[in-house]
């Protein structure tokens, strides 16, 4: 008997459907002839440490192994560097997997994460694949705030999400409302406090949570080789949990979620000081100098703790709009990120870069804007 036609396909579990996919940064312009700059992910624009590249290309002997799936090695360079017990750390494809990792662990369908309004989109993609409810904070002057949110959380919160310093707006809370946010939360809500960007703040008042999560139950610190470290394609994140939510996590991730090259040049780049400084003395150099310089055309720049800027555009009803200027820098090869998906439809985000790149697209904008 053949079956009914409604029966046939697959179906995806209800509410698959309704996610909207991660839209990433371009990276191809239109026209096929130019190779663009790509300003438009965050990405390390020195590219990586030397000592980690020597390391990933010597790991192609042995692609016939499968990898350590405890990260002994990693864990261990991990616990040393940042003083942190071994058996809690947590290891990912990218810091992206320990989100879903956590969401998948903790959220039955009906329950909720609480995160901010401009958040990171894939807290909510995960959370939304387990079939739990996404709650937003306002974030008024485009930061975390700490009342918004805890004024979000209920009987079935379970996690609460926000990275600091944040994506896409490059502003931060300190150590204060990072704490007054922790003590606000029920024992059993975790706080995720997401650092992929935490090694370029060096503002007084900040730090990256790992001291507030060594004596809390119910704090995650996640961190990332993609953004200092420059080993994005890698994809290698780790988390700092209290020990059962490690030990959780560790029961349903994939065996081996990081490949051997990724494992073995994240150690080599924890160790490379040097290309950690330039990488963070080149975000210093010319942070400052492109909010400077944009405000000196007319453009709000957003003060950044991060490897970025988020551009302002006026309002305007005669204006020059974001996406505008996003097409005219696209043409003249320089790709940085326009960000409706996120709700701000007249901000650009732009990844800071070389001298060159920065000055060349100050220079684009000062045209743009006048026309
Ligand atoms: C706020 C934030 N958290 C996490 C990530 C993900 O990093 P990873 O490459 O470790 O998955 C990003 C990447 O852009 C990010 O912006």
């Amino acid at each position: 008997m053949t079956p009914p036609a409604s029966k046939t396909a697959p179906r995806a579990k209800s509410g698959i459907l309704d996610i909207q996919a991660y839209v990433p940064g371009k990276s191809k312009a239109a026209d096929p002839t130019l190779v663009p700059v790509k300003l438009s992910s965050n990405e390390n624009i020195l590219g990586c440490s030397p000592a980690a590249l020597a390391v990933y290309q010597a790991g192609a002997d042995h692609l016939n192994r499968y990898p350590d799936s405890t990260n002994a090695d990693l864990r261990q360079a991990i616990a040393d560097r940042y003083r942190l017990e071994p058996e809690r750390l947590v290891f990912g494809c990218g810091s992206d997997e320990i989100f879903a990792l956590l969401n998948q662990v903790y959220l039955e369908p009906g329950d909720n994460i609480v995160m901010g309004q401009y958040g990171f989109t894939a807290y909510a993609i995960g959370a939304r694949a387990c079939q739990a409810q996404v709650r937003y904070a306002d974030e008024p002057q485009l930061r975390t705030h700490v009342d918004n949110m805890l004024a979000l959380v209920d009987e079935r919160t379970r996690i609460v999400f926000f990275a600091n310093p944040s994506n896409p707006t490059g502003t931060i809370i300190d150590d204060a409302e990072v704490a007054r946010l922790h003590a606000g939360l029920p024992g059993d809500v975790i706080l995720v406090i997401d650092g992929a960007y935490a090694e370029f703040c060096t503002e007084r008042g900040f730090s990256d949570g790992l001291d507030l999560a060594r004596t809390a139950g119910n704090i995650v610190v996640t961190r990332t080789f993609s953004k200092l470290h420059g080993l994005e394609g890698l994809r290698v994140g780790w988390g700092y949990c209290p020990e059962p939510v490690a030990a959780a996590v560790d029961r349903i991730r994939l065996p081996f979620n990081v490949n051997i090259p990724a494992q073995e040049a994240a150690i080599a780049a924890l160790a490379d000081q040097d290309f950690q400084e330039r990488s963070l003395q080149l975000v210093q150099t010319w942070r400052p100098w492109l909010i400077q310089q944009l405000g000196g055309i007319g453009l709000e720049v957003i003060p950044s703790h991060a490897n970025f800027v988020l551009v302002a555009f006026p309002q305007a009803p005669d204006r020059r709009t974001a996406a505008a200027a996003e097409a005219y820098l696209a043409e003249r090869g320089w790709l940085v990120r326009g960000l409706k998906n996120y709700g701000l439809p007249d901000h650009l985000r732009v990844t800071i870069g070389l001298e060159q790149h920065m000055r060349a697209v100050a220079e684009a904008l000062a045209a743009f804007m006048k026309g």
